[in-house]
C-alpha cells in the first residue's frame, strides 16, 4: 500500500494531484445517504480532459435499489457527456482500502478499461490497479455483435 505523496495525474495538457482527488472522494464520503448498512463510500473521478466528478453510494429502504458511489461518479460525468477517464478514487473508513463491488467493474470497464483506479483506506493509503485488472474476462460487447 503507497500514501498519496506527490503523485501527479496525468490528464489533456495538465496534471492533478492523486491528493486532491482522494479528498474529493472523501468529502462525498461524507455526504453518503447510507442510513441502512452504515457504511459511507466516496469516489471520485477524472475524465481524460481533467473534469472531475464525485459520488457517494445512496442507498433506499428498498435495498436492491442502492447505488455505490463509483456508478454514481462514472453516470453523473457520462450525462455531461464525458466518457473518457483517467483515473477513479474509491474510499471507505476501513483499514482496507476499498475494492469496488462486480456491478461497478462491469459499469468502468464499458467505458474505461485501462482507467487508473486507486482504492483507499481511511487514512489515505491506497493500492492502484486498472479497471482492466479489476474484471477480467468481462462479459464483453463484442460478444453482442455475433
Ligand atoms: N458500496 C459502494 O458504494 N461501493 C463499493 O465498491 C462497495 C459497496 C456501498 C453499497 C452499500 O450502500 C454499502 O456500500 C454496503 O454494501
Amino acid at each position: 500500500m503507497a500514501g498519496t505523496g506527490e503523485k501527479m495525474i496525468d490528464v489533456q495538457g495538465s496534471v492533478y494531484p492523486l491528493e486532491k482527488l482522494i479528498n474529493v472522494a472523501r468529502a462525498a464520503m461524507n455526504r453518503a445517504y447510507a442510513p441502512y448498512s452504515n457504511f459511507p463510500v466516496g469516489a471520485a473521478l477524472i475524465t481524460k480532459e481533467g473534469n472531475v466528478y464525485n459520488g457517494c453510494n445512496v442507498e433506499n429502504v428498498s435495498y436492491g435499489l442502492t447505488c455505490c458511489a463509483e456508478r454514481v461518479a462514472i453516470f453523473k460525468a457520462v450525462a455531461d457527456g464525458f466518457k473518457d477517464f483517467k483515473a477513479l478514487a474509491v474510499i471507505a473508513n476501513t483499514e482496507q482500502p476499498c475494492s469496488p463491488c462486480g456491478a461497478c467493474r462491469q459499469v468502468m470497464i464499458e467505458f474505461a478499461p485501462h482507467m487508473e483506479v486507486y482504492m483507499v483506506n481511511k487514512d489515505g493509503h491506497y493500492i492502484k490497479t486498472t479497471a482492466g485488472e479489476l474484471l477480467p474476462a468481462q462479459f464483453d460487447k463484442d460478444l453482442l455483435q455475433g
